[in-house]
Order: structure tokens, then sequence, then C-alpha cells
């Protein structure tokens, strides 16, 4: 399963390593999007650090979506945990094929997962169909900050110096692809913001 090879150990790193940059970011995806209440779908949530993350400093009910089974599982033991279990709700699935309504979420949120989507047109255009008119999405990686990426990146390359292998190459592709995707799939707006927050699609439908 891509992007989702060994969740126990992806845990242990979001836990030991990652962990810092995810409310840096929710707080970004706060101020850059404005959206503080409604639905939101964090895709590919993985452990579901950034929907948690966000959950924590926003009135929003989080869907947590992903692949892979044990990742939602680990993720729902932690929004028991942090006591925004009912908040949450729970959804395996494809990004290419998503199980939810049209025009029926706020915010799509998603960090680290898009490199590994098999097909970013079909993935972006079911991300605006769920989508209500003025939604927004907050898409794409990165560590939040200078100072998060340096010490995260650092780290990583002691554990595993092969630690970026199963993304790397598929990360210039989807940006070389997106602005032809977006010109096809025309929102009502969108910014591509490549900065020392990380590269992140900001879409309003
Ligand atoms: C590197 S992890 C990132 C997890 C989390 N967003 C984070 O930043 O901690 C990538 C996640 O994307 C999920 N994923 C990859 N392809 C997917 C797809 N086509 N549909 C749904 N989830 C997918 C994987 O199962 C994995 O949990």
């Amino acid at each position: 399963m891509k992007g989702a090879t060994n969740p126990q150990n992806f845990d242990r790193i979001v836990r030991d390593i990652f962990a810092p940059i995810y409310p840096v970011i929710a707080e970004q995806i706060k101020e850059r999007t404005g959206i503080t209440s409604g639905k939101c779908l964090d895709a590919g949530c993985g452990t579901g650090a950034l929907g948690r993350a966000i959950a924590k400093i926003t009135d929003l009910n989080i869907t947590f979506f992903d692949q892979s089974n044990e990742m939602l599982e680990l993720a729902k033991g932690y929004t028991n945990d942090e006591n925004i279990g009912t908040r949450s709700t729970f959804l395996q699935g494809d990004i290419h094929s998503i199980d939810l309504p049209s025009e029926s979420i706020d915010i799509v949120i998603s960090r680290g997962s898009s490199p590994f989507w098999d097909d970013w047109r079909k993935a972006y255009s079911e991300i605006l169909r769920i989508l209500k008119p003025g939604g927004m999405t907050y898409i794409g990686g990165g560590f939040g900050n200078v100072s998060l990426r340096e010490e995260i990146v650092k780290t990583m390359n002691k554990n595993n110096p092969n630690w970026q292998n199963s993304f790397k190459a598929r990360i210039k592709p989807e940006r070389d692809a997106l602005p032809g995707i977006l010109a096809y799939l025309n929102p009502t707006s969108y910014e591509i913001i490549n900065d020392d927050s990380g590269f992140w699609a900001v879409i309003t439908k």
C-alpha cells in the first residue's frame, strides 16, 4: 500500500520526530483559509496528526480519511485519548473515489499524501466534487518552518538516509502537473504556496 507500508513504524516516527510540525501547520491553515467551523476532511490522514491538531484550535468536525484501516485505527485511538472523539469520524477509502456526497465538506486538508496518489487529476477533481461552493483545500507537504525542517531532515537522514525514496521522485511530476489540472478544473481561485512552510495548493471552489 503506497505511503503506508508500516503503520506502526510510521506512528513511532510521527510521535518521536515529526510531532512538532503539526500544530505549526494547523495554525497556518487556520490563518490562510479562515475556516474554523463545519466539516474538514484530512485526506491521507495517516495517524491523524494534522486533523487532530486543527481540531484542537477550531470547532471543525474532522473526517479522518485514509486507504489504510490500520492507520485509521491508530488515529481513532488518539482522538479518543485527546478528547476530540465526538468531533471525529473515520472513513476508509481511496482518494480517487471518495465515498462522500458532493458539496458536503468545508475544507480538505492533506499533508504528505499526494505524492502517493496515482492520478492527480482524478484525485483533485474528487476533492473539488465533495467541497461545498466556497470551500477550500490546503494540500501539500512541508514541515511548517525552516528550523523544524532542518532539524527533522537531519534526524531522519541520520536514522535512514533513504527515507525520502518512496516519494522523492513523485514530487516534481505532481508540481509540474498541478497548473494544468487546476486550469482544467477551473476553481473560483487558487494559490500555490511554495515557501518555508512547504508546498501547498490552496484552492477555493
Ligand atoms: C506519509 S503518510 C502522511 C500521513 C499524515 N498526513 C501525516 O502527515 O502524518 C501518507 C498517507 O497517505 C495515505 N494514502 C496514500 N495514497 C492514498 C490514497 N490513494 N487514498 C487514500 N489515502 C492514501 C497512506 O495510507 C498514508 O497514511
